[in-house]
């Protein structure tokens, strides 16, 4: 594996409820899609506040946590495992700056310059996950795994 090929990566995204509300969220899969992501799993669901509060415990206490939560559960998202050398990174850039005005004037083509709210940066349409750890959680938190088959008894006869 060298630096330009990389290693083939998951990661986790989220298309919050603003771009879900302004129709965005076919624009931005194909997006998503042109870029070189394989889309692994998706469902669409609506967070409770709870829901969202855990699911952003790491920002608990900043200024923005109650917003932040708040808006995650205001209406439908599409949650998604995308896959990709690089993924982490690349969804990261694909999305842009946090801040969709910054977006708009560093990366004018990324999703959040094109699909965030510019008078309300708390709406700025996708989440990535940041980091290896993080994107394994969060996967895991939106698409847990349930065993295909029941677990073996010790009281099985081996003799067929
Ligand atoms: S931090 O503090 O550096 O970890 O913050 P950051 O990584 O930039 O953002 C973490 C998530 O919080 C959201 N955020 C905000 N929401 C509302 N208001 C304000 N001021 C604000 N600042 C940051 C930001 O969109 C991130 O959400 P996700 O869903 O992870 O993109």
């Amino acid at each position: 594996v060298t630096e330009e090929t990389g290693v083939v990566e998951c990661t986790f995204a989220i298309i919050k409820p603003d771009a879900m509300r302004k129709g965005f969220a076919a624009q931005i899969k194909h997006r998503i899609l042109a870029d070189g992501f394989h889309i692994l799993q998706e469902r669409q669901l609506q967070l409770s506040t709870d829901i969202a509060q855990e699911f952003y415990a790491e920002h608990l206490g900043k200024p923005f946590f109650e917003k932040l939560t708040n808006f995650m559960s205001s209406g439908p998202v599409t949650a998604m495992v995308l896959s990709r050398v690089n993924a982490i990174k690349a969804w990261r850039s694909l999305m842009g700056p946090t801040n969709p005005v910054a977006a708009a004037e560093q990366f004018p083509n990324s999703l959040r310059a094109l699909y965030g709210d510019k008078e309300n940066t708390t709406m700025n349409a996708t989440h990535g996950s940041d980091a290896r750890l993080s994107a394994q959680r969060e996967i895991k938190f939106f698409f847990p795994k349930r065993p295909i088959f029941p677990a073996p008894t010790h009281q099985q006869s081996h003799e067929y």
